[in-house]
Order: C-alpha cells, then structure tokens, then sequence
C-alpha cells in the first residue's frame, strides 16, 4: 500500500438544524482497495458519504484527492474527481431506457446538437460486456430486475471513468447469487484500481469483500483497520459497544388455536399449491432466494393481487380477500419489503408515517389528538430506538435504518392479529435487530400469529418456531426451527434438493 491515501477526508464536521451528526471525522482509502464504511443506523455513513459526493456541504474540514484539496460542491464536481456514488435508495430512472440512465445529463450529441444514440448503445455495450452483462441497451428500466438496476449504476460510474465508487448497502435488495456477482465485480475493479466504499449491516460480507474499515459511532470515528486483525466480533463491538450473542430468540411453547390456513393455493407463474398453517402465538418463517414466489403469496393473501385459486380461512372462517381493506378488516397486516415505494410517504412527517394508517386510534370526533400521537410515537421511539431529534420533520430526514424503525411501529399500531413482515430488518443494524426481534417474539407471547419472509436464513432460525423453505413457487421444505442448518435451507432454497426427496420431519 503507498504511504499517500488517494482519497482523504479530515476533520469532517457536520450538523443539521444544531444537532451534530458527525464530528471530526477522518477517513482515508488507497488506490485499489475496498473499504467498510460500518456503524449503526443513523451513525452518520450517509451523510459522510454524501459530503464526498458533493451532495451535501461539510460545515467544516478538507477533503484531498492524490494529496490536492479539493471542494465537492455539487455531485458534477465530484464526479469529475472520480467519485461516483450508487445511493442507498438507487437512483436510476425506470422510464428510461438503459443507455439513456447511462448517459443521463451527459448525453452523447453531434455537431448538429442531435442525440447520437447508437454511439450511446455502441458505449453502453462496451461497459455492460466488461461486467459479464448481457441486456440490451434500449431496454426500458422499469422491465429489469433490480440487480440490474444496480449493474447500471456500476456502469455509469465505469462510464465516467471513476476511480472511487461508493456503494451505499448495495446488497439489501439483492439475492444470494447476485450478491456474489457484485462481489465478483468488486474485485475486478480493485484489480484495476478502483477503490470502493462499502456500506453495509451485513457483517458476514464485509469479512468476505473488504480489506480495512473504517466504523463510526454516533458520528465519530471510533475504530480504523485491516480486516484481517479484526474479528467481526470485535467490528460489532466497536459499532454498538457491546458484544452480541448468536442465540435462538423464540422459546418453544404451546401455541393457541389456528389463526390461518391456507389450502392448495397457487397462482399462475407466481406459486403452486401452497399449504400451511399459522397458530396463535406462533413465528412461522418463509425463505429462499428472490424470486421463490414468498412476497407474491402473501401480497396475495393481503389482497394486492387478485388471482389465487385456493382457500384461505382466519379464525376457521372462510377469508375471501381480494383488497387490503378487506385484509385489515380481517385482522390481517403486512409490513411490504420495499419501504420506499410500499411503506413510507416522503413528504410527510416522521410522526404521521407511524399513525398514518391507525388514524382512528387517535382521532376524537374526527379530530386528531396530537398529544395522543405523540406519546404514541415517543413510546416507539424509545422501544426501537429510533433516532430522530424531532418527529414533525419529514421521513426522508431519518437514516434508512430508522425509516425502517417507524414502518414497523406504524404496523405495530395497527396491531393486527395475523401478522406478516417481509423482509423486516433490511438496513437495520446489528443491535437494532436484536430489539425488532426481540418485539416481534413477544407479539407472538401475547397471541398473535406471525409470519416472517426473509431471505437470511440466520434471521428465520433464529426468531421462527418454524420454516418453510421456497423454491421456484412452492415449498420444498419445512423444519422446526432448532432443526434448520444453514446449509440444508439452502440446498432447499437453490433447488438442489426438492420436495418428495427428502422433507423433513414438522410437528405442530
Ligand atoms: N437532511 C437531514 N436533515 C436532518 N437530519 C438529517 C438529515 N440527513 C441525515 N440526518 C440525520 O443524521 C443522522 C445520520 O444519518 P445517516 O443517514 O448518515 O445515518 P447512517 O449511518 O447512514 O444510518 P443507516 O444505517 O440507518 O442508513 C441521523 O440521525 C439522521 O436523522
Ligand atoms: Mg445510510
């Protein structure tokens, strides 16, 4: 490693509204590395990430670029200095085509100012070759996967030959084999000399992927490092100060009647002959990969798609619904896995997100009682450990972390008895989760039927009383939760064992 940084970042200071975020925050990365970015939701990585992106401004401090100062006034600016930067929440256009996000306000002209778009595809070829890509570069946004919305942005940043690419938890929306695509794709670009910053709660990759890390704790530089003289359990205790223990959460215990029971249910290309129930004071967990068919079967149980064939029955009665009023009504609720387009409304507050869809629970003669709101919040707050400083600022001023905090509590006031959380801790740190765990386990104490969709198997094992596992559509397998090995979920969940093979033992 040289003895200079090629990118440096000192005594970094910032502050919204007077309250501090970061403070005196150093960070260095060389050519060709790959380094962590790790912290707690709200630790300020975001923010520091958006200061070196010249999207927002540092009250104080200096950044240097191959040992020149540097002013990263605007993202144009810090673009030009080959910082380009892929956004927690991705940024690419879906109405557009492929080579126009490419392109986007660089846009390839002729003398006569009109658009060369062939030369554009020809370009976006070229990069989408190197990564190992086959899309077609006219192709619309919107009919991509996500993962490929992500290949794109990594394109646009080769594109415009960056040498720091900064990936902002570039994995929560990822599967597993994509996962290792991207990490494929990172070491080839350090091998040629980029350097990435990689933010992520996912400990496990970080171990896998990076060389040094850097963690911040409530925005201050509290450890610097190889990785290799680190454990990732000394890393959780730098980030949270405390050591954190892998142990089961749910305890076995008698649960009540069946609260849901679903018989053959199936629908066209999305899942097939689905069978299960769910008791009153029981986890019951569903894993696989992305594209199993799991967030398609319970949007359709919570009535967001219409064509099922098959029974459902709550409480013994037969359920027929085909709206998500008519799942409320039925005492059934979903916490949706893409909090940005699903869960949240940007625009407005922190407190309203969490009573927006529990109004009456606060409302006296049609009038809102903001002091009852309030107190309702405050108790969230301090239960998830929300990190907000005021709650009338609006939801897009939280860390995604904490914005995922207030979807929860907003379901937990909605308080259903059925209960379904897809993807519940994407972007929650190590000790946030063990709190959301934690509550999620003394719902199903007090009675309530809970149902966890999760693509980490250490997540459904370690909270599930039991786990059916998914593929292509339809269950392969089920275990009782003590009983799952990560490695058998998996020869489940990638198809390499299948059902009437071997289906282990499941007892109610
Ligand atoms: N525009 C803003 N206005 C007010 N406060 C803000 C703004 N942007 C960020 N903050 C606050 O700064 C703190 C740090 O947020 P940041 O997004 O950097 O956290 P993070 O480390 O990225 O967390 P996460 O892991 O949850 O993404 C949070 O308390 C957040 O509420
Ligand atoms: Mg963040």
């Amino acid at each position: 490693m040289s003895t200079n940084p090629f990118m440096k970042m000192e005594s970094i200071n910032k502050s919204f509204n007077g309250v501090p975020v970061l403070n005196d925050v150093s960070l260095q990365v060389e050519y060709g590395e790959i380094h962590a970015l790790l912290g707690e939701n709200g630790a300020g990585k975001s923010t520091l990430m958006n200061i070196l992106g010249g999207v927002i401004e540092s009250d104080k401090g200096k950044i240097s670029i191959d040992g020149n100062e540097v002013k990263m006034t605007n993202p144009r600016v810090s673009q030009k200095y080959g910082v380009s930067f892929i956004h927690q929440e991705l940024n690419v256009v879906s109405d557009l085509r492929v080579y126009e996000n490419m392109f986007l306000g660089f846009e390839l002209r002729n003398k006569l100012g009109i658009v060369r778009e062939e030369e554009m595809c020809k370009q976006t070829n070229e990069i989408l070759a190197t990564l190992g890509v086959d899309i077609d570069p006219k192709e619309y946004v919107r009919e991509l996967d996500t993962s490929y919305k992500q290949l794109i942005e990594i394109s646009k940043a080769l594109l415009h030959k960056s040498t720091l690419i900064i990936m902002d938890e570039p994995t929560s929306a990822l599967a597993e084999h994509e996962v290792e695509r991207l990490f494929g794709l990172m070491k080839n670009l350090k091998g040629s000399g980029i350097s990435v910053i990689y933010i992520s709660h996912k400990l496990k990759e970080i171990e896998e992927v990076c060389d040094r890390y850097t963690v911040l704790r409530d925005g201050q530089v509290v450890g610097t490092g190889d990785m290799k003289e680190q454990s990732l359990d000394a890393l959780t205790k730098l980030m949270v100060g405390k050591s954190i223990s892998e142990e089961r959460f749910v305890q076995d215990h008698v649960f009540g009647p069946v609260a849901l029971e679903v018989k053959n249910l199936s629908s066209e290309g999305l899942f097939k002959n689905i069978n299960f129930t769910v008791h009153k004071g029981e986890i019951l967990g569903f894993t696989g990969l992305a594209g199993d068919g799991r967030t398609e079967l319970f949007e359709s149980l919570f009535g967001y798609r219409n064509r099922y064939t098959g029974e459902v029955k709550i409480n013994d009665q037969i359920a027929k619904i085909n709206h998500p009023k008519k799942a409320l009504k039925a005492g059934v609720g979903l916490v949706p896995k893409d909090r940005k387009e699903n869960a949240i409304i940007k625009d407005i507050s922190v407190i309203h997100n969490m009573s927006l869809s529990s109004m009456g629970n606060f409302e006296k003669s049609g009038l809102l009682q903001g002091k009852v709101e309030r107190k309702k919040f405050d108790y969230y707050q301090k239960m998830l450990n929300i990190k907000v400083h005021n709650p009338q600022v609006t939801i897009d001023k939280l860390s995604g972390g904490n914005q995922q905090k207030v979807v929860i509590a907003k379901w937990l006031e909605v308080n259903t008895d059925i209960i379904i959380f897809d993807n519940p801790t994407q972007g929650i740190d190590v000790g946030a989760k063990r709190e959301i765990y934690q509550h999620i386990v003394s719902l199903a104490e007090q009675g309530k039927a809970v149902i966890i969709l999760s693509s980490e198997a250490p997540e459904v094992r370690k909270i599930c009383h039991r786990i059916n596992v998914m593929y292509q559509g339809e269950v392969t397998a089920r275990f009782n939760g003590e009983d799952a090995t990560e490695d058998e979920i998996m020869s489940y969940a990638t198809g390499s064992k299948k059902e009437g093979e071997n289906i282990a033992e499941y007892t109610t």
